[in-house]
């Protein structure tokens, strides 16, 4: 690694498993200071204690207390915030919308929207008082860019997610932070494998199917979309959405139109207009 984020401080909500975990150890090995901040207790500190300049902070992004009590452990043991990354998430609520309980629609957006609003507000807040050109990262999803991708409850909250990003950045542009979000696609976590009940080999099969790219893809992956956001290298990114989702929402599926044998499929009006000019 080439020490991209050496001298920075992130906080990293749900950064005990999965892409946060992976997005902890990349931003570690890059140089960063890190708070994971996660409801995992055992699982965050034992990852704390693993990497060194990390502390652990018990964290429910549902709480406000709570994430603005990660954001201050931050700036006192570090001394700094330049980087939040909101990002613990679960499935939620599935099933049809008829059968959907209003409880668990609002369990689902108090976690996956509301807690990215206050991971926003606090960072944006403490990067304010300390005329910090911070930066904030939020992790959508592709279920955030279009039907279909996800459950009700937990597609709504992505999409929102993407619209907070954007109406974020533009208010906190003039003071210089930066607030972006990834998308990532289907990754091998145990989000996906409580959702399916999918071992990780069958996952990788089904993943790379889907794919246009073949590829299956890991935590790794969206970490490192996180740290090109995180460090200078993205310092004219705002407001922006980078997809990383070997390339399933370009094309939902794969087509075999380019197997057939040439033709055209269409009104022969506009073929001859072509064809005779
Ligand atoms: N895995 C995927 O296919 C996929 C795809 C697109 C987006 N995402 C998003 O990525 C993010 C991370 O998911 P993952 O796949 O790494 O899942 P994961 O289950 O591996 O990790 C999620 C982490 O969030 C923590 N968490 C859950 N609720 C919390 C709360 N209220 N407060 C604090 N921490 C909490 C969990 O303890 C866990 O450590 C989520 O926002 C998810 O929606 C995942």
């Amino acid at each position: 690694m080439s020490g991209r984020l050496k001298g920075k401080v992130a906080v990293i909500t749900g950064g005990a498993s999965g892409i946060g975990e992976a997005t902890a150890r990349m931003f570690s090995a890059e140089g960063a200071q890190l708070v994971i901040a996660d409801m995992d207790v055992v699982a965050g500190e034992a990852l704390a204690a693993e990497l060194g300049e990390a502390i652990f902070c018990r964290t429910d992004v549902m709480v406000e207390d709570d994430v603005a009590a990660a954001i201050l452990a931050a700036t006192q043991t570090f001394g700094q915030l330049d980087c939040m990354i909101n990002n613990a998430g679960f499935v939620g609520a599935v099933g049809s919308i008829c059968d959907t309980p209003y409880e668990h629609w609002r369990a689902t957006l108090a976690v996956m929207l509301d807690g990215v609003f206050l991971g926003c507000k606090h960072a944006a807040l403490a990067m304010r008082v300390s005329s910090s050109k911070g930066t904030i990262l939020n992790t959508a999803s592709v279920a955030g860019l279009r039907g279909g991708f996800g459950a009700h409850a937990y597609s709504t909250a992505k999409h929102a997610v993407i619209g907070l990003t954007r109406s974020v950045a533009s208010e906190l542009a003039p003071e210089g932070v930066r607030v972006n979000a990834v998308a990532p696609g289907a990754v091998v976590t145990p989000l996906i494998q409580n959702l399916t009940g999918a071992d990780n080999d069958t996952l990788r099969k089904l993943a790379e199917k889907a794919s246009p790219l073949g590829q299956a893809m890991y935590p790794r992956e969206i970490a490192g979309a996180f740290t090109y956001l995180a460090s200078d290298d993205a310092a004219h990114v705002t407001g922006e959405v980078i997809t990383v989702d070997a390339g399933v929402t370009m094309a939902p599926e794969v087509s075999d139109f380019h197997k057939a044998d040439a033709a055209f499929l269409g009104p022969q009006a506009a073929l001859d207009r072509i064809s005779h000019g």
